[in-house]
């Protein structure tokens, strides 16, 4: 299976003044322990880091021997278009592909492979995690709408899985209408298209805010 890493933000939430994902935990770079899983799962054959090209010094330096086995796609202004340069940038064979956040470092390789397993049979997955808070549809001027069932409720995470074709298809309709998202599952659900949900664990964090940095600290240093 082809895996695509966007790797290619600036971490403006984290105001760590450079890209989070050289941030260290441990001693290695966020990057370092996302690619550790990355190839800990049996089913990744070939990985792609979708980066800046003023990041690409520090990033290969901060993941050691694993910057033999990648395969460098320079980024773009937003994830949508780093994920769309990416797709550009795989193989001519890869028919299937996960795409999975450089800032999700504690993923556990058996989800990815749980991941690939499930998108043989479906066009797209997502892994995904029941909510737990309740959550409140709010208006403009920040009244609450309406509570949706919290049992419909998922929270998204990547790994995403797609089909090449598909998902390169659907990320030339968004630029057509000019859709703007924060995950590839919602432009197949934008073109009606199924997605299936995986389910993961909250132990999958994204690390976006220096809050979860220190989590991510504390996970790590009591594996
Ligand atoms: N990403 C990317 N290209 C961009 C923006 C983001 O490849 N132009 C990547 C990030 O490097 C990250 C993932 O997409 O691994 C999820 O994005 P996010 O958590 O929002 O990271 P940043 O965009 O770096 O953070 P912020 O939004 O706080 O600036
Ligand atoms: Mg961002």
């Amino acid at each position: 299976m082809h895996l695509l890493i966007p790797a290619a933000g600036s971490g403006k939430r984290m105001k760590a003044g450079k890209n989070k994902l050289l941030i260290k935990l441990k001693g290695e770079s966020i990057l370092y322990w996302t690619l550790k899983s990355v190839f800990e799962s049996k089913e990744i054959n070939w990985v792609g880091i979708i980066g800046q090209p003023n990041d690409k010094d520090k990033i290969m330096n901060s993941i050691k021997d694993f910057s033999q086995k990648i395969n460098w796609i320079e980024g773009g202004k937003t994830r949508q278009e780093s994920v769309k340069n990416g797709l550009n940038g795989l193989p001519s064979n890869a028919s299937k592909v996960l795409i999975h956040d450089g800032a999700r470092c504690l993923i556990q390789p058996n989800l990815i492979d749980k991941c690939c397993y499930e998108l043989r049979d479906s066009e797209a997955v997502v892994l995904a995690v029941k909510v737990t808070d309740t959550i409140k549809i709010v208006n403009k001027d920040q009244y609450i709408e309406n509570t949706p069932d919290r049992d419909n409720l998922w929270a998204a995470q990547t790994p995403q899985g797609f089909s090449v074709d598909k998902l390169k298809k659907a990320h030339e309709s968004a630029i057509r209408n000019n859709w703007t998202v924060t995950d590839d599952a919602s432009l197949f659900e934008m073109l009606n298209l199924p997605v299936k949900i995986v389910e993961g664990n909250t132990l999958n964090i994204k690390i976006t805010s220096p809050l979860d940095l220190k989590i991510a600290d504390l996970l790590i240093n009591n594996y």
